[in-house]
């Protein structure tokens, strides 16, 4: 078997449609969505990353501002500077580009964007109404690839999920909408003892790891829909998932590709969520 792929870059583009239009919508209410993308230091993939971000916005006719602190810049500043765009009313959404430099307190400094403002869904306050199950801005990676799962007809209700990494922008906030759809849920991580054990029994696997190639054929049972949010960088330049997609897809029934998957769907939802914190701004206005 061949697996059917799942194409984030197409799905991205249908997403970044309906946003254009609901963009239409809040213009005509006279409100621009504005997205404010806070940068310290000079990170080179970081810096990648934010202007794909910025050109987004532009493409769908939403403001944003790129602010950059330089690499040296305290807690503080940057606090100071989060506090200056949560009182901002050109700005409905506010993130910070992670990784931050290795001394400052990113988990802090997190807590410091408004929540009504927390378009990557980072604050405690949203990370746990997620995990009481009532979301409200939910980390946009997570948010990608259940899209891109739902798009591609795959069902959750009732199934086997294993999802390999256990981070607070992935790993976590992914299981518990995974639990949402009422699937039942694994999370593995650097200490699961035999992770092929646990891998083998998933229906849906989801790897967000950051190990090139960790989820080998193997690994997998036949016919499992497979999530590959890795973006790994070879020594050759090339770009590759944290699953073998070569063999893995001869297995799978359905399955992301790197690049062209979960990646282009991550900044569609970073758009979409800063349309709906517009969306609720007029609301909470009227
Ligand atoms: N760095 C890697 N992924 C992300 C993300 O989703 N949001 C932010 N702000 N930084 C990141």
């Amino acid at each position: 078997m061949s697996a059917r792929i799942l194409d984030g870059k197409s799905l991205a583009l249908e997403v970044r449609k309906e946003c254009r239009m609901r963009v239409n919508a809040l213009k005509a209410q006279g409100v621009t969505p504005g997205l404010a993308v806070v940068l310290v230091g000079a990170n080179p993939a970081s810096r990648v990353y934010v202007n794909s971000k910025s050109r987004a916005c532009a493409e769908v006719g939403m403001h944003s501002e790129i602010c950059h602190l330089s690499g040296d810049a305290s807690e503080k500043n940057v606090i100071e500077r989060l506090r200056g765009l949560n009182e901002d009313s050109r700005i409905h959404g506010v993130i910070v580009q992670l990784p931050l430099p290795a001394r400052l307190r990113a988990h802090l400094i997190l807590q410091q964007v408004a929540i009504d403002k927390d378009v990557d869904g980072f604050n405690w306050c949203n990370q746990g109404a997620l995990s009481d199950g009532y979301p409200r801005f939910v980390p946009c990676t997570p948010l990608g690839v259940l899209r891109l799962l739902e798009h591609g007809g795959v069902k959750m209700d009732g199934r086997r999920a294993v999802v390999v990494g256990r981070s607070s922008i992935v790993g976590k906030p992914l299981a518990n909408l995974l639990l949402l759809r009422n699937a039942t849920v694994t999370i593995c991580h650097s200490r699961t003892h035999d992770l092929a054990r646990e891998t083998r029994e998933a229906e849906i696997l989801v790897a967000a790891t950051g190990l090139p190639g960790l989820i080998k054929a193997d690994m997998v049972r036949s016919g499992v829909a497979v999530v590959d949010v890795g973006i790994n960088r070879t020594p050759e330049g090339k770009l590759v998932g944290d699953v073998e997609f070569a063999t893995v897809s001869e297995k799978a029934s359905v399955i992301t590709p790197v690049p062209g998957g979960v990646g282009p769907m991550t900044v569609a939802m970073l758009i979409a969520n800063t349309i709906t914190a517009a969306e609720r701004s007029l609301s909470a206005a009227h």
